[in-house]
């Protein structure tokens, strides 16, 4: 299940190019059992019919302020009561700055000065009228009404130069809104996450690596990025999309992840270490392939560092370290050993035999260990469980005491 599935977005589209773009969100909202209501200004409809978007969300598209139906007299009002949150996208310089200014001089402008619910705004246009002081200005002010601004990517813009203020890509927007319903109790922790396999070369085209898909540990960023934190993902090679807001760090070895997560301690902040980290590596790395000569090959293979113990070892003052225990038996027993060895205040195990918890899938069933006991938690999403671990880290963080969040 979606964590969009049942929410009810307006959705405002102004006059930029990008407006067809928007048509294609409405698409991606809909397949997400979202429902979209489109409010559309004068200039969109220069770019994009309305037809285009009450046929895909399947919803009337407003438009004016005085010429819809008579029950919808109140529209401005209705509209917004209506709905769990408002999407404006794209939002051109021109609703940005009516909006700063508190104008209500068309449907969108008025249903969203009179809204009281969460506004997410996406600004479009060419890359001079952006980084204009005015625009600038303006789009500070709306962030100050608690408005969430979702940054303008940079590339070839319409008008043909390369610059800020092309419409982001739909994951973006769609990080934004989901994060409007999460719980916003990790905003100023900062969170680093080790996701993935690592890869241990042999020589040119051959290394040791595992199954690990990553997918446990981009899900936990998504969903500490939603929640507030400031996330650092290290990876190892998966073939995932970077999650947005987060600063990801490609790796290849465990020596790699290492340093990567090394440099990056900090005091105070929460390590989750969901990487399968190869345990071994071969001895010797052949600069040249190796060739079939003989029968059979022996390969010597040496320790990897213990990337999590030695943080366990050397823990910086406040911070919760959170790790992973892949096992095929004795499941909560070797999680408990791995917790305790490792000097953990937590420790998730899963079951690497079965079908939907093993590598590569979408669902996750695991247990959580800390010092005070188990948790079991039932076959879930990895977003979903990536959420218990969340909620399990804040209440850690609580029961240390000194956290606001
Ligand atoms: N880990 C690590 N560095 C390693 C090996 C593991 O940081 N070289 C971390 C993993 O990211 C995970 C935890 O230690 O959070 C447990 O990993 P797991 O592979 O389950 O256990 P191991 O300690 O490697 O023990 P074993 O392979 O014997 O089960």
């Amino acid at each position: 299940m979606s964590n969009l599935q049942g929410k009810r977005i307006l959705l405002g589209v102004t006059g930029s190019v990008a407006a067809y773009k928007a048509a294609e969100w409405v698409r991606a909202l809909v397949k997400e059992d979202a429902m979209v209501t489109v409010v559309m200004t004068k200039a969109a409809e220069r770019f994009i019919a309305p037809l285009t978007f009450s046929a895909l969300s399947g919803n009337p598209v407003y438009r004016d302020m005085f010429s819809d139906e008579s029950e919808r007299v109140m529209a401005h009002i209705n509209l917004s009561r209506e709905a769990d949150a408002i999407l404006i996208a794209p939002a051109t310089a021109q609703t940005i700055a009516r909006l700063s200014a508190g104008g209500a001089d068309d449907l969108l402008s008025t249903v969203i000065l009179a809204a009281r619910i969460p506004v997410v705004f996406c600004p479009a246009m060419n890359s001079n009228m952006l980084a204009h002081p005015a625009t600038q200005e303006n789009i500070r002010r709306l962030q100050h009404f608690g408005y969430h601004l979702v940054q303008p990517d940079c590339g070839s813009l319409a008008c043909g130069e390369v610059g800020d203020g092309r419409l982001p890509e739909w994951d973006v927007a769609r990080e934004a809104l989901l994060a409007l319903f999460e719980p916003n109790d990790l905003m100023g922790k900062k969170v680093l996450i080790t996701a993935g396999p690592t890869r241990e070369p042999l020589d040119p085209v051959r290394f040791l690596s595992n199954r690990s898909s990553g997918k446990m540990g981009f899900a936990l960023a998504r969903t500490a990025r939603r929640r507030g934190a400031e996330v650092a993902l290290i990876t190892g090679p998966v073939s995932l999309l970077d999650p947005p807001g987060v600063e990801v760090v490609r790796v290849t070895t465990a020596e790699e992840m290492e340093k990567a997560v090394v440099s990056r301690l900090e005091p105070g902040q929460v390590v989750v270490k969901s990487a399968a980290v190869a345990d071994f590596k071969p001895a010797v790395y052949q600069a040249h392939k190796i060739k079939k000569t003989s029968q059979g090959l022996q390969l010597d293979l040496e320790k990897n560092i213990d990337i999590l113990k030695k943080l366990g070892e050397k823990r910086l003052e406040g911070q919760v370290l959170v790790g992973f225990a892949a096992e095929s038996r004795d499941h909560t027993g070797e999680g408990l050993r791995k917790l305790k060895e490792k000097n953990l205040d937590l420790i998730v195990v899963n079951d690497i035999l079965g079908e939907q918890t093993g590598f590569d899938v979408e669902t996750n069933q695991v247990t959580l260990i800390d010092r005070t006991g188990n948790t079991a938690l039932p076959l879930l999403t990895k977003e979903a469980t990536a959420n218990r671990i969340w909620d399990r880290v804040v209440s850690l963080l609580h029961e240390r005491g000194g956290y606001g969040g």
